[in-house]
Order: C-alpha cells, then sequence, then structure tokens
C-alpha cells in the first residue's frame, strides 16, 4: 500500500463554486488520500471490463458517484418517495443522546459519509456529551467531501475536521486510531454489498476495531412492496437519471459511446433475494464501444445491465449477521412504523473470525427478537 498523501481540500475533478470552501487555510481542512486517481482508473478499468463482459452483466455502485451522480444522490434524499433518509434521521434526532451516552466516542468516523448531512446530528450529541475531538468523513468522491469537509470546519470551529478519501472495502486498517472511536455507516449503504462482501467488510472492520471502539449501521427494513419499489423509481425520475449516470461517467471516464437515452430505468423487487435492484435495460439491439479498454459490447433489445443492490433486511438478521461477523448488538433503535433501523454494535472477543460462516443473509427470519446487550 503506497504512503497516503495528505494534499489541502482540493478535489480531484472540481467542486460546484457555489460549495467551494470560503477563504481562510484554517477552515480547509486537509485531506488525508489512500484513494489515488491512479488506483480509481485501474479498479474502473478492471470493474467494467469483468462486469460487461460476463454473461449477467453488471457494474459495482461506487462509480455513481462523480459530482453530478453525488449531487442526485442527494436530490434522491429529498424526494417525497424516498423515505429511507427521513427515517433514518428521525432515529438520529430522537435518540443520538443515547447513542452519544453509549458509545462516549473522542472520534466519529463515517464511511461514505457523501454530504455529510445526517453526520451533523450526530455531532451536536457527541459534542453534548463531552467526548468529541475529531470527525474523520470517508469518502471515495473527493469534491463532494472536500465541500463537505469545508462547511463542517466552519460549523464546528472545536472538533478536528480530518477528511479521507479512501475505499471502504480496502483501506479500513488505515484509519486514524487511539481514543474512543465511533465508526458510523448510514444511509442503508450496507445494503448495497451482496452478503459476502457484507460479511468481508464487517471482519475487515471488526478486525480494525479497539475493544472500547462502536460501530453504528443503518440498515432499511423488508417492508411493503410497492412502498419498495417507488422509493427506487420515483415520479420526477431522479432515481433514473441517477442509475444513467454511471454511463456518462464510462462515456466521459474510459471513452465509451454509450447514448443513455437507450437504456431505460429498472427498480425491480427481488424476494428471494430481499433486495431492490437497480437495472439498465437496453431499449434497442445495440453495440457499445469502450475505447479505452479496446472493447465493444453488445446488448440485445431487452437485456438488462444489473447497477446497484439495496438490501433489505429484518432485526433478527442484523443481529444475526453482526454475531457472524464478531460483534454484539449493544442496542438498536427503529423509526416509527419499522421503516428503519439503526443498530450500535460493538467487537466481542479478541479477533474477528477468520473463515466465513454459512448462510448469514441479513434478511434472514432464523430466530427470535435479538436481547439488547449491555454495553
Ligand atoms: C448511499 S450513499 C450514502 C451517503 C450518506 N452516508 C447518507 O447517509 O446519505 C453512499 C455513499 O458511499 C460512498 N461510497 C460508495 N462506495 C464506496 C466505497 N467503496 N468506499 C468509500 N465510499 C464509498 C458514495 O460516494 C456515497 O457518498
Amino acid at each position: 500500500m503506497p504512503d497516503p498523501t495528505t494534499e489541502p481540500a482540493s478535489p480531484r475533478s472540481g467542486i460546484d463554486p457555489g460549495a467551494r470552501p470560503g477563504p481562510g487555510r484554517a477552515l480547509t481542512p486537509a485531506i488525508e488520500v489512500h484513494l489515488t486517481d491512479q488506483d480509481l482508473r485501474d479498479a474502473l478499468e478492471a470493474d467494467v471490463y469483468e462486469g460487461l463482459t460476463a454473461p449477467a452483466k453488471h457494474l459495482p455502485p461506487i462509480y455513481f458517484y462523480d459530482d453530478r451522480g453525488s449531487r442526485l444522490f442527494d436530490e434522491i434524499t429529498r424526494l417525497p418517495e424516498y423515505y429511507p433518509t427521513r427515517a433514518e434521521r428521525s432515529i438520529l434526532e430522537n435518540h443520538a443522546k443515547d447513542i452519544a451516552a453509549r458509545a462516549r466516542a473522542t472520534m466519529l468516523i463515517e464511511l461514505g459519509a457523501g454530504t455529510c448531512d445526517k453526520s451533523r446530528v450526530l455531532l451536536d450529541a457527541l459534542l453534548a456529551e463531552g467526548s468529541l475531538e475529531r470527525f474523520v468523513p470517508l469518502d471515495v468522491s473527493d469534491s463532494t467531501l472536500a465541500a463537505a469537509a469545508a462547511a463542517l470546519a466552519r460549523e464546528y470551529p472545536d472538533v478536528s475536521i480530518h477528511p479521507v478519501v479512501a475505499d471502504f472495502h480496502r483501506h479500513l486498517h488505515l484509519l486514524p486510531e487511539g481514543g474512543t472511536r465511533l465508526f458510523a455507516f448510514l444511509g442503508g449503504t450496507i445494503g448495497n454489498l451482496d452478503p459476502e462482501e457484507r460479511w468481508t467488510f464487517l471482519a475487515d472492520l471488526r478486525a480494525a476495531m479497539a475493544p472500547q471502539d462502536r460501530v453504528l449501521i443503518g440498515t432499511d427494513l423488508v417492508k411493503d412492496r410497492s412502498d419498495l419499489v417507488h422509493a427506487y423509481d420515483d415520479t420526477a425520475g431522479v432515481t433514473a437519471e441517477f442509475n444513467r449516470n454511471v454511463l456518462r461517467v464510462l462515456n466521459r471516464e474510459l471513452r465509451a459511446d454509450f447514448d443513455p437515452e437507450t437504456f431505460e430505468h429498472v427498480a425491480l423487487w427481488n424476494e428471494e433475494d430481499s433486495r431492490i435492484e437497480m437495472r439498465l435495460r437496453s431499449a434497442v439491439d445495440q453495440t457499445v464501444h469502450i475505447a479505452d479498454l479496446d472493447l465493444d459490447v453488445t446488448f440485445r433489445s431487452g437485456e438488462e445491465l444489473l447497477t446497484e443492490i439495496s438490501s433489505k433486511f429484518t432485526p433478527t438478521g442484523i443481529e444475526h449477521e453482526l454475531a457472524a461477523a464478531g460483534y454484539g448488538v449493544v442496542e438498536a433503535w427503529r423509526s416509527d412504523g419499522d421503516e428503519f433501523q439503526l443498530t450500535l454494535a460493538r467487537p466481542l472477543g479478541s479477533h474477528a473470525p477468520d473463515r466465513r460462516p454459512p448462510d448469514t443473509g441479513w434478511h434472514g427470519n432464523i430466530g427470535p427478537e435479538p436481547e439488547v446487550a449491555g454495553p
């Protein structure tokens, strides 16, 4: 692993003038970079080649989030149909004080922090608790992170803001250490990982955690199928634009010639795997050329490209999957109507388990409702 570089908060690919940090060096937190342009480029080439030459075409969701994708996601979170953000925020607003009292964290590390909107609720509670010294937002989207970090530095002058550009699949062991850390993984982002990726992620995080550290995980819960589908297929078409944005990223970064308008946005509920799947369905027979990969990709009319999964869980499944990766539940809170759950967990034992346990899907209804463990 190369040494991290520390850069002033100037992004790799530009921030909106409106979001640019204000003058004054103290207000411009330096960014720690573990994911360089070259790393991202190498991963993009490998992922796109693998995903578009596979029998069932697929792409990982990480490439949605260029500047435009991050802005579109932010718009999605304010749509009337998109309940997860409101539900998660309401849990935070009602219970952040309990979370802060349980965690007593000196450092808040947010994985996949995005615009850091909901982070403020946790920051306020941890400040009121009197424990917080440092906030470490981590994301792959450097420009979004830079803008968020600059705004937070102005709003929270007493907190050291330490943004990190990194991949939460690869760089958890490189995060700042010391004190008592609270890792936050909000927005239901863990649902974008398949069961094996979730287990690996949780085990990697477990291995990076000290006994006093805690993790707070936001998960969307299984519910009425039509509410689920509407949340990912809004009437204003913002989610469709977000979905097609990945094709624009490929056009720009790999000199591909996708015509995004020839791909329909599809959101469907996969009952067996308990997840929403976002797909792009080719409306015509077509061949797309990806110049930088020297690759032609053929799509039949009606053929689908899987772009994102969003798994939905049961409280019991969450507890079982956490236990399998070496965690105990400290406490769990649900939103009104049981739409969404925030779970605070602690590492158990001295080591993370070293092999994947069988069948640990978080959606499995494989036991009684979880009992709340002590801190
Ligand atoms: C679903 S959004 C959630 C954003 C925010 N946490 C929220 O609750 O609104 C996922 C975020 O994770 C980031 N992300 C996706 N894959 C990532 C990865 N492998 N490593 C780091 N960040 C990632 C995206 O850039 C995006 O900001």
